[in-house]
């Protein structure tokens, strides 16, 4: 068993997690912005390891949203878009090493074409490892995936191919950006907010919701382990009744 493993009885299997409060860990020590995703990156790595000793199968990261892409000075993103550029060159390595498959999501379609080649080329070179996948949500938003899988049902449709009583949850699914992802059992965001961010809007309807106060660059392997205890307490009943309940609990969940 993989070192930590045992110490949890159920494991997510798909953690999701929302890096949030870089910009403000940097400005609060009186560095660039920029300087706190560079820790964040070096986090994200102590967090992909982890993760793969636990057993978890599926990571997914949000690491830059549509509203980042459009809202933050240029330069800013082009410093991310260069520093992915040098994770991905400089971790291929490890992750190969760990069993890690690398996966983006998002409107990839509108990053600069260099940018779009070192995705393609890292998922290839790492689509035949079977440990864990790593998924980056880069350019990502919910509601346009969810627009984007519409917009191609509305095609579907227009041109006679799709029956529109047919279309039910399952067809929106398998237009998603990644059909076969499994949901997220558990989201974890940093930093203190409270929200979802327009972060796998459709694909955790029901995850259990966790927020950490550390910020993303101060996010410790102990953070990650105290999201799993609380995990272990969460019943999950994905809108049926639980097993202690009387029917007429009104409750959603
Ligand atoms: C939100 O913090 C975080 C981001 C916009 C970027 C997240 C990126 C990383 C953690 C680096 C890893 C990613 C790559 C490229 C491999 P924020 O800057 O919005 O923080 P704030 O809310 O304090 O301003």
């Amino acid at each position: 068993m993989s070192p930590g493993a045992d110490q949890f009885s159920v494991l997510p299997r798909h953690i999701a997690f929302i890096m949030d409060g870089n910009g403000r860990w940097a400005r609060q020590r009186g560095f660039a912005r920029t300087h706190g995703h560079e820790k964040g990156v070096e986090v994200l790595r102590t967090i992909t390891r982890r993760c793969v000793d636990l057993g978890v199968e599926e990571m997914t990261c949000f690491a830059l949203s549509t509203e980042n892409f459009r809202r933050r000075p240029d330069d800013e993103i082009d410093f991310l878009l260069d520093l992915l550029a040098r994770y991905l060159s400089k971790e291929s390595d490890e992750l190969d090493e760990l069993g890690v498959r690398l996966k983006f999501i998002g409107r990839i379609e509108e990053l600069p074409p260099g940018c779009r080649a070192d995705l393609e080329r890292s998922v290839r070179s790492s689509s035949a490892n079977e440990k864990m996948t790593l998924r980056l949500a880069i350019n990502y938003g919910g509601r346009c995936e969810i627009v984007d899988a519409a917009r191609q049902i509305a095609r579907e449709v227009a041109g006679g191919t799709l029956d529109p009583a047919k279309v039910d949850e399952k067809e929106i699914e398998s237009r998603l950006y990644e059909p076969m992802m499994p949901d997220p059992d558990l989201v974890i965001r940093t930093a203190g907010d409270l929200r979802i961010s327009n972060f796998l809007l459709w694909q955790s309807s029901y995850s259990e919701l966790y927020f950490a106060p550390s910020s993303w660059p101060d996010f410790t392997t102990a953070d990650l382990d105290r999201a799993l205890e609380a995990y272990q307490e969460r019943e999950r009943r994905f809108g049926s009744i639980g097993v202690d309940e009387s029917s007429d609990s009104g409750d959603r969940g």
